[in-house]
């Protein structure tokens, strides 16, 4: 083995983790989620998860890449000795688990745009879902899943410096640039204030207390994020003792959630000056490609222009979410078995076409795979993180934050946080999530 890749620079590693978090989950997700009825509660507690819980937890995360040097399944060992072995099986499957279907949303995405620049956008909502069912189903599925990974295997192929932070440095400026755009063009619309505040600013109290709110909300914010399940860790294990790990680990969650509200003001006010309402509080897996293209459809050719900057734009942010989600089985591969990139590559990305047929050709068990792998593990990854680097191994997350010379009262805060609070919220948010999903199932 030679030595471990790094990092070319301090934003490089930055925007990398930004890529990795920035993805469908703020765009499909975002939208999918806040439309399920929370309103502003969900808004409001997601964001509050994100600022007392999953700070803390992101700075533990980056902490065990960084300091052990190793891919995820083995930092855990490397810290804290074999008995922690589980959890970096965790760090393994999760990715793993995630990574199947995500390429399958990716298909429909690059579908959808290449449908909106080669053919144009659907009249009315049958033809919308006509177009979805054929894009989502067949071969036609299939194919989009396979290009996808071809491409995020191309890129993880090239390595740390010359595949993901080469395509990652240009993708999210180029990312934001449309995000921009498009938000400012959206609030132009006549349906936009209707549309932030039935989705976004609608206050219910008892929306607070709702558990699909809650469990929404946990959700939102550990996927977003790429929270819990060992990217951070394999991420940072390329990462050298000079950077600042809170300031880093604020950069990326600001720009992450950035991007989520920006998203929502694109994606509301369209469905709503269009009289989408209906179609997207039914929500399904399905919305963000049925609603979008739809609304869009009647605008002629800008909202062909703005249909086909949208899915271009969610495809950017898709791939540097994916080639994080094989960065962690490839990483840990050549750690573990000592192969080198291109093979760990290869097996990586089979398995993941394998395990994603089953979601390719199921919606319904595509979403309930996104609960599990997307909802209940990440929570459970962020909870065992944070006893871990909170409890079990203190000393480890002192001794790195402070070779990095983070400030004494952040690093007293964050391991405050770590030990007292992040424990037993994340707990409460994982109960509630889970009664919640076996409810919804069994119902
Ligand atoms: N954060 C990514 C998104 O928002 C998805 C993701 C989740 C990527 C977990 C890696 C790990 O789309």
């Amino acid at each position: 083995m030679g030595i471990r890749e790094q990092w070319q620079s301090r934003w490089g590693f930055i925007l990398a983790a930004a890529g990795s978090a920035v993805g469908l989950g703020n765009l499909w997700g975002f939208a999918y989620r806040a439309s399920e009825g929370g309103g502003a509660a969900f808004l409001l507690l997601y964001i509050l998860i994100v600022l007392i819980v999953c700070l803390p937890v992101l700075v533990a995360e980056m902490v065990l890449g960084r300091s052990t040097g190793s891919s995820a399944l083995l930092a855990p060992v490397k810290a804290a000795g074999d008995r922690w072995g589980l959890l970096g099986w965790l760090f393994v499957i999760a990715p793993l688990g995630i990574g199947s279907y995500y390429a399958v949303l990716m298909g429909w995405t690059l579908d959808t745009f290449f449908h909106a620049l080669f053919v144009g956008l659907p009249s009315n909502i049958s033809e919308a879902e006509m177009f979805f069912g054929s894009i989502s189903s067949g071969t036609s599925v299939l194919l989009g899943q396979l290009v996808s990974l071809l491409l995020t295997a191309a890129v993880v192929a090239a390595g740390i410096r010359g595949g993901i932070e080469r395509l990652t440095r240009w993708g999210m400026p180029i990312l934001f640039a449309l995000l921009l755009i498009l938000a400012i063009w959206a609030a132009t619309l006549t349906g936009t204030w209707e549309g932030y505040r039935t989705f976004l600013l609608k206050i219910d109290v008892n929306q607070f207390f709702n558990p699909s709110t809650i469990r929404n909300a946990f959700t939102q914010a550990f996927f977003s994020l790429s929270l819990g399940i060992g990217i951070m860790v394999t991420y940072s294990s390329y990462l050298d003792k000079r950077k600042q790990l809170p300031k880093e680990a604020l950069s990326v969650a600001s720009l992450d959630t950035a991007v989520g509200l920006l998203a929502g003001m694109i994606t509301f006010p369209i469905v709503m000056s269009f009289g989408l309402k209906e179609v997207i509080s039914g929500s399904t897996v399905g919305t963000l490609f049925i609603s979008l293209p739809t609304g869009l459809g009647t605008l002629g050719v800008t909202g062909r222009v703005v249909a086909i900057l949208f899915f271009a734009l969610a495809y950017i942010a898709a791939i540097t979410s994916s080639i994080s989600l094989l960065e962690v089985p490839v990483s840990s591969i050549m750690d573990r078995l000592g192969w080198n990139r291109s093979k760990a590559v290869f097996v990586s990305t089979t398995l993941l076409f394998i395990l994603g047929i089953p979601s390719a050709m199921n919606l319904n068990l595509l979403g309930k795979i996104d609960s599990i792998f997307g909802g209940v593990l990440l929570i459970l990854g962020g909870f065992v993180l944070s006893i871990f680097l909170g409890w079990i191994v203190p000393r480890k997350f002192d001794e790195d934050l402070s070779e990095c010379n983070s400030n004494i009262r952040v690093r007293r805060y964050l391991k405050f946080m770590l030990r007292w609070v992040s424990p037993p919220i994340i707990a409460f948010g994982l109960i509630v999530s889970v009664i919640d999903l076996v409810k919804n199932w069994s119902a």
